[in-house]
């Protein structure tokens, strides 16, 4: 539930971290991680979301610590809805009471295809904690390009992953890709942010995928 100034704590008790364990040992290929994500690296992924967004899709949100973070910077009429393949995560993320969150229990697989008729609205932001690379490489690339269809012109993919392993796939459907580290996190994160609009992050001087890739050709000449 919300606090009385609309965020919610986001405080991973100890009963919650070893019930995350217990359930990302008994599922390890989809959980991939034996920690939910620190308060740190859930505030560094959240602050990817675009400036204003209200729409946001999340892939793989566990036990909610990042969820609780997006709910806590979307405004009241925002709406969170997160996709989670493991039933007990997904029985327990509705126990968040927050009229603005819907968890459906869907595989991102199947479910990026139909991601306009899952949420209300154009999506602003699609926040993803799955572990890319335990995913088939066809269903990789599936996810990523129907994720970057789906997305409103100004709208980011966040990708955090404990590698960089998904860049390149990141970077052959969008313009451009800013790429962060957060130590502060058991596994550390590299947050990849993929900007339907290229144009945003070109003009910020940040390295992007853009860049990267004249370098590239710069030097092949
Ligand atoms: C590394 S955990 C991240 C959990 C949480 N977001 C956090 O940061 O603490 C990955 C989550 O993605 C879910 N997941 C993995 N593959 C998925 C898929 N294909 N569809 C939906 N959820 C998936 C797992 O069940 C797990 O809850």
């Amino acid at each position: 539930m919300p606090n009385s100034n609309g965020r919610h704590r986001n405080s991973a008790k100890p009963n919650g971290l070893r019930r995350f364990l217990e359930v990302a040992l008994s599922d390890y290929r989809h959980v991939g991680a034996l920690l939910p994500s620190s308060k740190y690296a859930c505030r560094s992924v959240a602050n990817q979301l675009p400036t204003g967004a209200v729409n946001v899709v999340e892939y793989g949100a566990g036990s909610g610590q990042v969820s609780r973070e997006i709910l806590g910077r979307l405004p009241g009429h925002g709406q969170l809805v997160s996709l989670e393949v493991n039933p007990d995560f997904a029985a327990s993320l509705g126990t968040i009471d927050d009229p603005r969150f819907t968890v459906l229990y869907h595989d991102v697989v199947a479910a990026s295809a139909r991601l306009r008729e899952l949420c209300e609205g154009q999506i602003d932001a699609v926040v993803s904690g799955i572990p890319f690379s335990f995913i088939e490489p066809d269903d990789q690339r599936h996810i990523v390009a129907n994720t970057f269809d789906a997305l409103s012109p100004q709208g980011h993919f966040v990708v955090y992953q404990n590698s960089t392993r998904t860049l390149g796939l990141l970077e052959e459907h969008f313009p451009s890709v800013q790429v962060m580290f957060e130590p502060r996190n058991f596994l550390p994160y590299f947050i990849m942010v993929a900007h339907k609009n290229g144009q945003d992050v070109a003009s910020s001087g940040q390295k992007t995928a853009e860049k990267r890739k004249k370098r590239r050709l710069a030097t092949s000449r």
